[in-house]
């Protein structure tokens, strides 16, 4: 009940996870901001999801690693809905995306720039208006691979996501004298609809062979998480884990 009539930006949200959590924040009764970087199309579907699950939408273009672009956006999604309640950290640069002519260097710094950068900004954009309502909720979306020894093809990802819990850390510690939290959801595999465009058959049955609970979660699951995240007001600085159980161990 304490997200209803809420403002929420989702970044990262035509697709995928970010879609499901705009979805959920809409059955809430939330008025959602659906960012997104190119996929037009993708966000329309998310905006006309939201509204049917009954929210309020407002589809958002912005690359988050762009500080201008971002302010814009935030201003657009307030003069629309007013000030953003809720802000979920969510778009990412696939991993497994790399394009081919893209040196090392430029690919940690464009993984880093939108990865961690991005979420920080987004933070900073929305960070005035919640404090002064002393009222906001903040989550960062990371990943098991914040934790994990990383391969090189793998290590800026997994750097932006560990930066990702201490930004977490410091939000939380900035925002708590004025009733502004902020939280990580580090989740696990997650079966998208966009899964198969970076993993074969093969790569997500031995993927899911790794997870104790041997599967991975549908976007919905990890969703759910989310939004009891963003509902828990006494909660903050903490990590939310919802992986199957891959720190159990073999
Ligand atoms: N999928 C998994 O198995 C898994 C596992 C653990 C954690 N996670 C985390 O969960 C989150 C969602 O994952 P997902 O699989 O749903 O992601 P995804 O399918 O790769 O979608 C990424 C989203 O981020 C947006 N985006 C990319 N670059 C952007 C930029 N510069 N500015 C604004 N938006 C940008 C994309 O927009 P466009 O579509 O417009 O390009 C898209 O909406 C991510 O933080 C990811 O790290 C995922």
């Amino acid at each position: 009940m304490e997200l209803r009539g809420r403002t929420a930006l989702v970044t990262g949200a035509s697709k995928g996870l970010g879609a499901a959590i705009a979805v959920l924040l809409g059955r809430a009764g939330c008025r959602v901001g659906v960012n997104y970087a190119g996929d037009t199309a993708g966000a329309a579907r998310t905006v006309a999801a939201v509204e049917a699950a009954g929210g309020e939408a407002l589809a958002l273009q912005a690359d988050i690693a762009d500080e201008g672009a971002v302010q814009g956006m935030v201003q657009t999604l307030q003069a629309r809905f007013g000030t953003v309640d809720l802000l979920v950290n969510n778009a990412r640069i696939d991993p497994y995306k790399r394009p081919a002519d893209m040196s090392d260097l430029g690919w940690w710094n464009q993984t880093l720039a939108v990865n961690l950068t991005g979420a920080y900004i987004c933070a900073m954009a929305v960070w005035d208006g919640m404090v002064a309502q002393r009222w906001g909720r903040i989550v960062n979306v990371s990943s098991v691979w914040a934790y994990w020894g990383a391969s090189f093809k793998m290590l800026p990802y997994a750097v932006a996501k560990s930066g990702m819990h201490a930004l977490t850390r410091g939000l939380a510690t900035e925002g708590a004298p004025f009733g502004v939290t902020a939280n990580t959801v580090a989740p696990g595999l997650i079966i998208t609809e966009a899964i198969g465009t970076r993993l074969t058959e093969e790569q997500i049955e031995d993927a899911k062979h790794g997870v104790p609970l041997q599967r991975g979660a549908t976007p919905e699951e990890i969703a759910e998480a989310v939004i009891f995240t963003l509902g828990s007001g006494f909660t903050t600085g903490a990590v939310l884990e919802i992986n199957g159980g891959v720190h159990l161990g073999a």
